[in-house]
């Protein structure tokens, strides 16, 4: 089991910038996600589903808009709940859960989502109760057997649909950032909360069980899914600014804690490094390009 205070204290620390630093970068991987979501459940209600990750652009006709608004979702490991928002235009109604009361009330107020505190591995809601669950980067620092059989089980039987999004192998990006700071952090460093330093060094159940695709695809299946389907792939480019994109690197408080612990000499060092390599992701000199490379998973419970 991942260490909860540990989770919950990153979360705390993260939550009053989530919105202004990460949601910038996160909001479009969302809304291609929530557009996938809406094509793949219209495909599979109206029995044309062959190929989720080959479908061809599919307008969703008014009578299938109808038939997806009857319908409920639930959004595990919501944070500041930008899937449940997008989700909300395209389904009657959406629920978002999470672990960190300080990701909720940082979540702007929308009147179509009701955001509820909750633990993945025991939610909080009747058997069978949603047609429709989601997850974008909520699941991975969850122990998947326990937290897949928990949504599995609020899932309705006969239909209900799973879709997941992951991060797959570790993008360069992210890469640099961890070294260069690694490189220029005082020699003596360390997270100076305990919980959080104990959560940041160990191993993730959910990568040590899931690290590919086809491990997605063997775990939903071992779960009694019906259809699985399950890949990995630069799905979108996100296009920001080079300063949104370095704000939301160093939002995370494993990173943004050893770059504040750098003498002003080391961080000006990182920035003008840093920024050189975000560079080389730039058409213009100003913009970045980024293509992280994700899992997404769509299962139909049987
Ligand atoms: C990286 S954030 C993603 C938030 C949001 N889905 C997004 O795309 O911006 C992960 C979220 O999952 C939540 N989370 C992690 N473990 C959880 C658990 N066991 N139960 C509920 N929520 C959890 C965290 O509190 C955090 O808000």
């Amino acid at each position: 089991m991942v260490n909860r205070d540990g989770l919950r204290s990153l979360y705390t620390q993260i939550a009053a910038r989530y919105e202004a630093d990460v949601i910038p970068v996160f909001a479009p991987l969302a809304a291609d996600f929530a557009e996938w979501i809406g094509a793949c459940s219209a495909a599979y209600l109206d029995g044309t589903l062959d190929d989720p990750f080959a479908m061809e652009e599919t307008r969703i006709s008014p009578t299938m808009q109808q038939r997806l608004m009857a319908m409920n979702a639930l959004d595990i490991g919501t944070g500041t709940g930008i899937l449940a928002r997008t989700l909300a235009t395209t389904f009657q109604s959406v629920v978002g859960v999470d672990l960190s009361a300080a990701m909720l009330a940082a979540a702007p107020p929308n009147p179509r989502t009701t955001l509820i505190a909750g633990d993945v591995h025991q939610l909080p809601f009747r058997a069978n109760a949603f047609r429709l669950a989601v997850s974008s980067f909520g699941l991975n620092t969850t122990t998947p057997k326990q937290s897949l059989r928990s949504v599995t089980r609020v899932l309705r039987p006969n239909g209900g649909l799973l879709f997941l999004q992951e991060w797959g192998a570790l993008d360069d990006l992210a890469r640099a950032a961890d070294d260069l700071l690694r490189e220029r952090q005082p020699s003596d460093f360390e997270i100076p909360d305990e919980a959080l330093r104990a959560f940041l060094s160990e191993d993730s159940p959910w990568y040590a069980q899931l690290s590919d695709a086809d491990d997605y695809f063997d775990s939903l299946k071992r779960l009694g899914y019906q259809q699985v389907w399950a890949r990995e792939a630069a799905f979108v480019n996100v296009e920001v600014s080079i300063e949104t994109f370095i704000r939301y690197k160093l939002a995370w408080p494993s990173r943004r804690l050893p770059y504040l612990a750098m003498s002003a000499d080391q961080r000006s060092a990182f920035d003008a490094k840093f920024r050189e390599h975000v560079q080389r992701y730039s058409h213009d000199g100003q913009h970045v390009i980024w293509s992280p490379p994700l899992i997404r998973a769509f299962a139909v419970k049987g």
